[in-house]
């Protein structure tokens, strides 16, 4: 089974967040089935820097939408990578969708519909001796591909049965950023003017990338099954449940994994002291560590919390300032580590100011921190609004942080609450909350520190259940096998 994966990034080359550590671990734990992932990725400098390391081969594409393309073909790190090297859509510093100053590129309309015209066309034929069963689409990014192969159908070409497409499948990461562009844009998209409509790309006035992938894709995926169908209501839906409850059929919530060879705690080089997976008391010199690294005082009785994060809204951090006077009393200690919307840096910023002896962060992105973090912290807090799936808090089951999270998305689909029943018949891994608000977190952030300092063999229980989570790609690799299968119409070969 060949799958051509579409995505504008991935770990280690390009990375804002988890998409980028999916589409980089999803491939190999699909390869044991027999399924050959290539993923076409825009030729930001950091990728391309990567290529010219290793032999690549490069071939041109002609103009794709007005501007001369190159693809570059290589393998890096077991990784086959198919790279769209266009120097005046990507050769530009920094994040791939937003200038320094935080603004989202202009032209960025331009950008992902040069990958999904691309894409479409690799897709069908246009790279010799390529032809992919199945195009998974990530984000609205990718999702202008299926508009393209839709309207590519209508073309003389393919009226004389010379190409095939491939089934798509259009995967939601996250359903609040939507590809939204003015209508004039068409033309230069070099899409039909049936694509204003709302059987078409339109959606709400506009054009929408991801609205594309959702409508002329096979099947939706999303990463979580409490996602799924969260989306089609209309609290979460984002103005596309309707569309979603339509398609509710081909719609399916598949968990997110970890590679778990990255994410081992015993080879973990962000790690200070290694310790095998559930080695509770092994972890604690690196309690005491990242207190010093954090300059806060070393104190294993400290309840010492930690939040890895994207300062946005999505991810609720914009509570605990108003709430850190609770949440720092019985000596607590809080690091934060998270880079997002400015103002949230200027509220992190003062806490630390104002609690310089239990308040720390660390504004920025930093991956090794976002590596050592849980595997020093007693608990990881997650109190997202909503959560497609989230990876961090499963990171920190992994390294035995007890996470906190709110009772939304993947959150809700991973973590245990520890209540007093989970206790008693010792399932519990975390300590979930809702409604989000403050006053809920702060309760429940008592909660869980109350049985800290209570019952030590409870909590330790609770981080040895969380080990024992299965958190890596094994059981749900296979359902987007099982997926892709039925879809291509070819049958699973099982891994020896
Ligand atoms: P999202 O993709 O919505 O940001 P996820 O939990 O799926 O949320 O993935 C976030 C990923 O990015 C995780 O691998 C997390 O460790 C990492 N991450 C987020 N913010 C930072 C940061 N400031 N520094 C280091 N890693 C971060
Ligand atoms: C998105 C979501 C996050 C998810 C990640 C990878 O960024 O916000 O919940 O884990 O994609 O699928």
């Amino acid at each position: 089974l060949r799958v051509l994966s579409v995505a504008s990034e991935m770990f280690p080359f390009v990375k804002t967040g988890g998409l980028g550590d999916v589409t980089a671990s999803l491939p190999a734990a699909l390869a044991p089935y027999n399924v050959e992932t290539w993923t076409l990725l825009p030729g930001y400098p950091a990728i391309l820097a990567a290529i010219a390391k290793v032999s690549s081969r490069s071939i041109d594409l002609g103009h794709v939408l007005g501007h001369p393309a190159h693809l570059q073909i290589a393998q890096i790190n077991g990784q086959n990578l198919l790279v769209l090297n266009i120097p005046v859509l990507y050769d530009r510093p920094g994040n791939p969708y937003v200038t320094a100053e935080g603004y989202d590129w202009p032209d960025n309309d331009l950008r992902f519909a040069a990958l999904a015209r691309a894409a479409a066309t690799i897709a069908q034929g246009g790279l010799e001796g390529y032809h992919p069963d199945i195009v998974q689409l990530h984000d609205w990014q990718a999702g202008l591909t299926a508009a393209y192969l839709h309207y590519d159908g209508d073309s003389p070409l393919h009226a004389n049965g010379v190409s095939q497409r491939p089934r798509i499948v259009q995967t939601i990461h996250n359903l609040a950023f939507h590809g939204s562009f003015p209508l004039t844009d068409l033309p230069v998209l070099e899409l039909p003017p049936q694509a204003a409509f709302i059987d078409g790309c339109e959606f709400h006035g506009r054009i929408s990338f991801l609205k594309a992938g959702l409508f002329f894709s096979d099947w939706i995926t999303t990463v979580s099954p409490t996602y799924a169908q969260e989306i089609q209501g209309n609290e979460w839906g984002m103005g596309f449940d309707g569309l979603l409850r339509t398609r509710s059929s081909a719609l399916t919530g598949i968990l997110n994994g970890v590679d778990i060879n990255i994410w081992n705690p015993a080879h973990d080089p962000a790690v200070r002291f290694p310790y095998v997976v559930g080695d509770t008391i092994g972890r604690l010199s690196n309690k005491l560590a990242l207190q010093a690294e954090f300059g806060l005082p070393q104190d294993r009785n400290a309840f010492l919390m930690g939040v890895v994060s994207r300062l946005t809204r999505q991810k609720g951090v914009d509570l605990l300032p108003d709430i850190m006077e609770r949440l720092l009393v019985s000596n607590t200690q809080i690091i934060v580590v998270g880079e997002g919307e400015r103002p949230l840096h200027r509220a992190f910023s003062a806490l630390q100011r104002k609690f310089p002896r239990s308040f720390a962060c660390h504004i920025g992105y930093s991956e090794e921190l976002g590596h050592r973090l849980p595997s020093a912290v007693d608990t990881l807090l997650v109190p997202s609004r909503f959560e497609p799936c989230g990876l961090t808090q499963l990171c920190a089951l992994r390294y035995g942080a007890v996470p906190i999270v709110s009772r939304v998305g993947g959150l809700a689909d991973t973590v245990v609450d520890a209540n007093d029943a989970a206790i008693g018949r010792g399932v519990g891994t975390g300590f979930l909350f809702s409604p989000i608000e403050g006053a809920t977190l702060a309760a429940t952030v008592e909660r869980a520190r109350r049985l800290f300092r209570e019952d030590r063999k409870a909590w330790s229980q609770l981080q040895k259940n969380g080990a024992a989570t299965d958190v890596s790609w094994h059981e749900k690799s296979a359902q987007y096998v099982r997926l892709f299968a039925k879809l291509a119409g070819v049958k699973i070969v099982e891994p020896k």
